[in-house]
């Protein structure tokens, strides 16, 4: 079947890409590279063997997007990446945030609702549920007044679909709330690439390993965990990748209960940043440099996922450990830094 995929040029996109391929679809990918380079197709073509067709579009262009999808009949389903998704910057840029992420959904799900049948299965995070009240996170979890612009638009742009499908019943969609994705493919062909100084704590840690960053600031030690740093469900990006071709073929078997559906997407283990760090030291081999330093502004105490819907309901699940993704993003950083 032939998939969309946008932002498939993305860290979660480019590694989708593959597992659809591997599993028999053909993938167009659209992408703005705003985050990501054209280059990755070479990746992409290095595992498979296969080269996505690519269209360089951005969503924001209504007009554009009418035009694929009349030259592209023959779709049979939509994985929907393509968003600006640093949290910091949402605060800085809430409309750039509201338009590019928003804007392109609606403008998707208007050429989607215009066919007979569609299906669409959704980016969203576990950043939904701010800090839970209980843990481990059921997908029944009460959705929290979002802490930035950009997880507003993964709320926002859920209730979109949700809306959306309430209305048209030919829309089959299924949002996968995504914990925190880390490591790279195995073959070290693709990985994460973020641009400038990374955000996130496994980015951040191999590249001072690399010694491209000085050393890792820890955000706060004391918090209320067995040894005061912030608990995460750190989820191999491969196993991510997965959920989705399930989670596209239970839409394609017809094997959906209603025509929308929500999913966490993690391991249901809990990692401390220090077991991240004695994760990582472990896998490289080598000392992190890293400094404890006073805590980030939004950072809730601890997120990580019940697995039980995905497991009983989708029919997947997480099959990597910390120490498997930690030692994949380390093999991709020391790939980057020999090219
Ligand atoms: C993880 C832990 C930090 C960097 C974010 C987004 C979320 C999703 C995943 C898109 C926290 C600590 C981090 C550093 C540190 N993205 N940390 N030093 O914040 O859980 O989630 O990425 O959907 O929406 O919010 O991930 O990797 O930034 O932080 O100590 O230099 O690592 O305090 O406890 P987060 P993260």
């Amino acid at each position: 079947m032939k998939v969309l995929v946008t932002g498939g040029l993305g860290f979660i996109g480019s590694h989708t890409s593959v597992e659809l391929q591997q599993a028999g679809h053909s993938v167009v990918i659209i992408d703005d590279c705003s985050n990501a380079s054209e280059s990755v197709l070479d990746g992409i073509v290095a595992i498979t063997g296969i080269r996505p067709e690519f269209v360089r579009m951005d969503l924001r262009d209504k007009a554009a997007v009418r035009t694929f999808f009349q030259k592209h009949p023959d779709l049979g389903g939509v994985i929907h990446f393509a968003a600006s998704k640093a949290v910091g910057e949402s605060v800085e840029k809430p409309l750039l945030y509201y338009e590019n992420n928003l804007c392109s959904l609606v403008y998707l799900l208007q050429e989607l609702t215009a066919r007979p049948e569609a299906r669409f299965i959704f980016s969203s995070s576990c950043t939904v549920y701010g800090q839970a009240d209980s843990l481990p996170i059921t997908e029944s979890a009460p959705v929290k007044p979002a802490e930035s612009p950009y997880g507003n638009t993964k709320q926002v742009g859920e209730e979109i679909i949700r809306d959306t499908c309430a209305a048209h019943e030919g829309l089959q969609a299924i949002s996968l709330r995504y914990f925190n994705p880390i490591g790279a493919h195995p073959s070290a062909e693709i990985g994460e690439l973020p641009l400038g100084v990374p955000q996130n704590l496994v980015p951040y840690i191999t590249q001072t390993a690399m010694g491209i960053r000085k050393e890792l600031s820890v955000f706060g030690d004391d918090y209320p965990t067995e040894d005061g740093t912030c608990i995460r469900d750190y989820i191999h990006v491969v196993d991510l990748a997965r959920a989705h071709v399930v989670a596209l073929e239970r839409l394609i078997a017809g094997d959906n209960s209603a025509n929308y559906e929500v999913f966490n997407v993690g391991t249901g283990t809990g990692s401390s940043v220090m077991e991240v760090i004695q994760s990582f030291e472990r896998e490289s081999g080598r000392k992190l440099n890293y400094r404890v330093v006073g805590r980030r502004p939004g950072d809730v105490v601890a997120a990580y996922a019940d697995t039980s819907r995905a497991r009983e309901v989708l029919g997947w699940e997480a099959l990597s450990t910390l120490d498997d993704a930690m030692r994949s993003a380390w093999a991709w950083e020391q790939k980057i830094r020999a090219l």
